[in-house]
């Protein structure tokens, strides 16, 4: 049971992950990734704005060479925890691109949440089709219990319960991003 912490902001409901926690585990699969990709070099790849905190935090323990590349999407209809448009197909529209190509590359694509699987699968076909030498994803957190589409994950840190959350980069309307744990939001607190 996590105390919630006395400057904790309105709305934090509970603490699923502290800080040390979410930094243990951030070592441990970064452990896994140096494994899996020992002796080449990783270009790590994320959506602005809610997996950068995570990607800057796995690249800094990571013993693997990183190149670090970002793009901007812009998502409609189904993708996302609260729909806009619910039945609507996940629609995702890339606002702004990599710089640089990926052709022959390993790339790692990092990711805040995979929920329902909507995003992810757009970036992935969408990387796919650059031909990068291979293509991986990694996720800070991962709903399992939400997914519509199935995407191959290929690490995770957390499996999270079916309720929103928002610190490491989560938002709820562009807040709570940089809390250093991850915690249930219960907005009418
Ligand atoms: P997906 O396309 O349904 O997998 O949605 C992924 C995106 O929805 C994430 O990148 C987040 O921006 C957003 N999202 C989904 N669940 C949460 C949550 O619990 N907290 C904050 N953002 C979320
Ligand atoms: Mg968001």
């Amino acid at each position: 049971m996590n105390d919630l912490p006395l400057n904790a902001p309105p709305g934090v409901e509970r603490i699923l992950f502290t800080e040390e926690q979410v930094a243990q585990r951030i070592r441990e699969v970064a452990a896994e990734i140096d494994a899996k990709y020992h002796g080449r070099e990783l270009k790590l790849i994320s959506v602005l704005k809610g997996s950068v905190f995570f990607l800057t935090a796995l690249a800094r323990v990571l013993e693997t060479p990183v190149k670090i590349d970002f793009l901007s999407i812009s998502s409609f209809g189904a993708s996302g925890f609260n729909q806009t448009t619910p039945g609507a197909p996940g629609v995702v529209r890339i606002e702004k691109d990599l710089d640089e190509p990926i052709q022959d590359q390993d790339i790692l694509l990092i990711e805040d949440i995979v929920d329902t699987g909507f995003t992810t699968r757009y970036l992935l076909q969408t990387l796919a089709g650059r031909g990068p030498r291979s293509l991986g994803i990694c996720t800070l957190l991962d709903r399992t219990a939400r997914r519509i589409v199935q995407v191959p994950v290929d690490f995770r840190c957390f499996e999270i319960p079916d309720r929103f959350v928002v610190g490491c980069g989560l938002d709820h309307k562009q807040l709570y991003r940089n809390l250093g744990y991850i915690a249930v939001l219960d907005p009418e607190r």
